[in-house]
């Protein structure tokens, strides 16, 4: 009876986790997708703790549990509340690599019993299937745990980029190493095992380090994309462990979900994911940039740009990184509130991959109770800006660069991009004439119909508002 209550409350879990994932796709129903899945696993996991049983033996150890889930909880509570939009990238990442450990910590203790079970008589091999997920947890869940933890640094500035000559062979190397280690415990051919468990454990907490360590920090959000995926896998393999069906499909949605984003987020940058994984782009990012003759660029003041905007019918937003870092969101909406009082019509325009994590501007706009009907994506925008009388870009670089579609030689050459310059007007806002994320030159800045309004975007929102409402 118990066992079957159990049941249900798994399937009530990964029913949930699936259902909150598609409502997590449409901004409308994000945060109660979100609620839902959470409230579904913790179904799942008070199921666990207070009914399954081995042996006809509960759990036990409540002290340990709940100590951990409060001080879990109320950690993981304090830290989302504190944490800066900017910063996001940072928190999923220490997040994940806490995955991966989890996911390592069960193969050690699951491998630690198989080893004792082979001291008995009769045991002297063990079961090669389970020590096959063993294995794959520990290296999937080590490397996770170590490479997320170097990603998580060098966001916040405490690690810097490494590499040396010949890095990737090591890397290589290092993996072949693991690789053959493993084979010698599932062969059965094993001195000691526990001393080549462990060392496949250093080996691929090592392997994360290096796996990371080249990579621009600036590339962090991929490469984060893609260790999620992989703690998801190692969660899957302590699915497979214990035989429970909720970590088993959280595991594998989480691993899926992971991977594809990783995809998606290479593909809507234009390149593949060895190239993020191996190359420089996005690493030291502005040093190597040879700076073309351009021309002039032309500045407006605010009071011109008040005008230009009040006065016209359509205008669309379209927030950048630096919206991100100015926290300008709610100034922006403001701006959007006081043209719309004037008869304005106005929409943003948001690209998939603007700001540094995916769906940072819906997630930022929404933050500031922007009507998410006024989000047009990139294909809905590209067909409105010639209809568009002024566009107005904020903090936003390399996804309006011209040069992804006209210059070959662009390392964005092919990521599709905001068509701006369709509008009558593009006035853009940045501190200074500094490159972006690419760390290229953008075209757009000095084309004719183009005017640069410097300064920090919400400094410059909040003074624009001034001057709107003294027209
Ligand atoms: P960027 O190209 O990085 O440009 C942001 C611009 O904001 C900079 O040129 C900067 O110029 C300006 N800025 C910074 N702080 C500002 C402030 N306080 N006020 C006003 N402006 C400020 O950003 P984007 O157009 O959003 O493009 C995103 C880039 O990130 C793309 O290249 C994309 O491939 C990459 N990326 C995105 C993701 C995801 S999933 N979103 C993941 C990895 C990489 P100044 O310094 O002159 O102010």
């Amino acid at each position: 009876m118990e066992l079957s209550i159990l049941t249900v409350c798994y399937l009530i879990g990964s029913l949930t986790f699936i259902i909150g994932l598609k409502m997590l796709s449409n901004p409308a129903t994000a945060r109660k997708g979100n609620l839902i899945a959470a409230a579904g696993m913790t179904i799942a996991i008070i199921g666990t703790i207070f009914l399954y049983e081995e042996n006809e033996k509960k759990l036990g150890n409540y002290l340990w549990i709940f100590g951990g889930i409060i001080v879990g909880g109320v950690i993981g509570t304090l830290a989302a509340k504190k944490v800066k939009m900017t910063a996001m990238p940072e928190m999923v990442s220490l997040f994940n690599g806490m995955g991966g450990a989890c996911a390592a910590l069960i193969s050690i203790v699951e491998f630690n019993h198989l080893y004792s079970a082979i001291e008995i008589p009769g045991y002297d091999q063990m079961p090669f299937g389970t020590l096959l997920i063993i294995l794959l947890g520990l290296i999937i869940g080590s490397i996770s745990f170590s490479g997320s933890i170097i990603a998580w640094g060098k966001l916040n500035g405490s690690v810097k980029d490494f590499s040396f000559n010949g890095q990737h062979i090591f890397n290589l190397v290092i993996l072949a190493v693991v690789v053959v280690l493993a084979g010698l415990i599932l062969g059965g051919e094993f001195g000691d095992p526990q001393l080549i468990f462990f060392s496949i454990l250093g080996l691929s907490l090592l392997y994360g380090v290096f796996f990371v360590m080249p990579i621009g920090g600036a590339d962090m959000p991929v490469v984060i994309s893609l260790l999620n995926s992989f703690t998801g896998v190692a969660a899957a393999c302590g699915g497979f462990l214990y035989d429970n069906k909720v970590m088993l499909t959280g595991g594998i949605l989480v691993g899926a979900a992971g991977i594809l984003l990783t995809v998606l987020m290479c593909k809507a940058m234009n390149r593949s994911l060895k190239n993020v994984l191996i190359g420089s782009f996005g690493g030291a990012r502005t040093t190597g940039v040879v700076a073309k003759e351009q021309g002039h660029y032309k500045e407006i003041s605010l009071s011109d740009t008040a005008v230009i905007m009040s006065y016209a019918s359509k205008v669309m937003i379209v927030p950048g990184y630096g919206l991100a870092v100015a926290q300008a969101q709610h100034a922006c909406h403001e701006l959007e509130k006081i043209l719309e009082g004037k008869g304005v019509n106005v929409k943003y325009a948001i690209h998939p991959v603007a700001g540094r994590m995916p769906g940072h501007m819906n997630v930022l706009l929404a933050e500031a109770d922007v009507n998410y009907e006024k989000l047009q994506e990139m294909e809905q925008a590209n067909e409105e800006f010639s209809t568009t009388d002024v566009v107005l870009v904020l903090g936003a670089n390399d996804v309006v660069n011209p040069a992804a579609k006209s210059d070959p030689a662009s390392p964005i050459y092919g990521m599709p991009i905001l068509d701006v310059e369709l509008a009558k007007n593009i006035i853009v806002n940045k501190r200074s004439m500094k490159p972006g994320y690419a760390g290229i030159e953008n075209d757009l800045f000095f084309r004719p119909k183009t005017s640069m309004l410097f300064g920090d975007a919400k400094k410059v929102i909040q003074d624009l508002i001034a001057e709107i409402k003294n027209l």
